[in-house]
């Protein structure tokens, strides 16, 4: 670790009055969930061209529904038995002390049950259903209907039940609509951010004088022009991660950086 960056973080937050804690997958990887292009990652066993697009989904569940079912396995279940990591906590502790916006990439709700109250979901929530004609959240899922789902999901990926008998234990935790209005509230590739997260998270990076950059491989725009963008207005960057470079690059996962980081800054937690 470079002591350097490390004091110069340490005395960043200390100082710091209005800080945006932006994040990425790494940050919930401790949690079980795993990341997108690491090697063990999401879009190196499900090809982003078919699972990362809505027209992909279609396309692939109309020709091989189960293969759709087990990536939708693959999202759902990890997130549903997650639970906040001390990253998460340790991000939640800075809101104690300094006005703190967390703009998250990730759709676990992992900020939220730490106890960060003010987080913009720009790439939506798995823990969201949205009516697409309203783009209103007509349901929010508990962690333990996620559980159920995934259940479900494990019995139709492994052939134990048919399409029909799927979709029909899927519908009862799931709310569908005969007009196929309703689905989870996830951007994918090709959609516009979530809103109006995306422009309040824009009008943070303006304004902060601190922007804390964890666990994000900051290969999707717009989301990951946030540095650049709160750089540009005037504001310290850190950027925590174990490969990924960034300004006062604090090398290392964000689960052990973090809570030694927020405890330098403010004193051991309580
Ligand atoms: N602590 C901190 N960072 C970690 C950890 C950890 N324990 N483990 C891995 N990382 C870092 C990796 O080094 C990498 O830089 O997390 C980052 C994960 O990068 P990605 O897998 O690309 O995930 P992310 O940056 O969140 O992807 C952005 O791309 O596919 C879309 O919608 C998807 O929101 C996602 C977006």
């Amino acid at each position: 670790m470079d002591t350097d960056n490390w004091i110069t973080a340490v005395l960043a937050l200390r100082k710091a009055e209005r800080i945006v804690v932006f994040t990425g997958a790494g940050i919930s990887a401790s949690s079980g969930i795993p990341t997108f292009r690491d090697t063990d990652g999401f879009w190196n066993r499900f090809p982003p061209e078919q699972f990362a697009t809505w027209d992909g989904l279609l396309k692939t569940a109309l020709t091989r529904p189960h293969q759709v079912a087990e990536f939708v396995l693959n999202v759902v279940a990890p997130i549903a038995k997650a639970h906040a990591n001390a990253a998460h906590r340790a991000v939640s502790r800075i809101e104690r002390h300094t006005t703190t916006t967390v703009v998250t990439q990730n759709v676990d709700g992992l900020h939220q049950a730490a106890g960060s109250t003010h987080v913009h979901e720009i790439h939506g929530s798995l823990l969201e259903v949205i009516d697409t004609s309203t783009q209103q959240v007509i349901k929010r899922f508990q962690r333990d209907e996620l559980i159920r789902i995934s259940e479900t999901l494990e019995k139709y990926t492994h052939k134990k039940i048919s399409l029909v008998s799927f979709l029909w234990e899927l519908r009862q935790c799931f709310p569908f609509d005969w007009r196929g209005r309703h689905r989870p509230n996830l951007i994918l590739f090709g959609d516009a951010l979530a809103e109006p997260a995306w422009t309040e998270a824009c009008q943070a990076a303006d304004q902060c004088d601190l922007l804390l950059t964890v666990g994000t491989s900051a290969a999707v725009y717009p989301a990951a022009m946030l540095p650049d963008r709160a750089s540009k207005a005037g504001a310290t960057t850190i950027t925590i991660d174990p490969h990924v470079r960034g300004e006062c690059w604090l090398q290392g996962n964000s689960e052990t950086i973090l809570p030694k980081l927020v405890s330098d800054a403010f004193g051991p937690a309580d």
